[in-house]
C-alpha cells in the first residue's frame, strides 16, 4: 500500500491566484486591514515609518487612511503627486504638516505613501 502524497505546489499557486484575484475589483468592499503589521521592506523606511505615519495610519481611530487599505487611498492617490506632497508637507485636514516627520525628504514621503497606499505614486 502506497500513501500518496499530495504535492504542495496546487495548493501555493491557488493561494497565488487568490491573492492576485483580489486587484481591480471595486464591487467588493476592502478585506480586513492588518494595518498594525504592515511595514516597508526597506530598513531605513521602516524606521521612519514605524516612529512617524505609523501612529496614525496604523490606527483606525486616527481617521487616517490605513496602510494597506487600497480602497481608501485610491481617491487619495489619484489626485497625483503634487497633491499628495503638498498634503503631506503643508498638512492636510486631521493630516499633520510633515506627518511627523520633519527631516523627511520629498522622495521619503513618496516611498512612504507608496508602501502605505501599495500603489506607485505618480
Ligand atoms: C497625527 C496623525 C498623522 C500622522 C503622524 C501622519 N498622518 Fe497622514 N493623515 C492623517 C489623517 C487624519 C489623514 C486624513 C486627512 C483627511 O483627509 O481628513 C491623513 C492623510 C494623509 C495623506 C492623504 C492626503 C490627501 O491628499 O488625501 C497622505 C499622503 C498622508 N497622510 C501621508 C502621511 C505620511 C507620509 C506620514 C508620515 C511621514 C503621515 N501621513 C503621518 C494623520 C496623520
Amino acid at each position: 500500500m502506497s500513501i500518496s502524497r499530495t504535492p504542495l505546489l496546487p495548493a501555493a499557486l491557488l493561494a497565488l491566484v487568490g491573492l492576485l484575484g483580489g486587484c481591480g475589483d471595486d464591487a467588493r468592499p476592502s478585506a480586513p486591514v492588518h494595518s498594525a503589521t504592515l511595514a516597508p521592506a526597506d530598513k531605513a523606511l521602516a524606521k521612519i515609518y514605524d516612529t512617524s505615519c505609523k501612529t496614525c495610519h496604523a490606527n483606525p481611530a486616527s481617521g487616517a487612511p490605513q496602510a494597506g487599505d487600497l480602497q481608501a487611498w485610491r481617491p487619495r492617490v489619484a489626485q497625483g503627486a503634487d497633491s499628495l506632497l503638498d498634503h503631506s508637507i503643508n498638512g492636510y485636514k486631521g493630516m499633520p504638516p510633515m506627518g511627523m516627520c520633519m527631516q523627511c525628504s520629498e522622495d521619503e514621503f513618496l516611498a512612504l505613501i507608496s508602501f502605505m497606499s501599495g500603489q506607485p505614486i505618480q
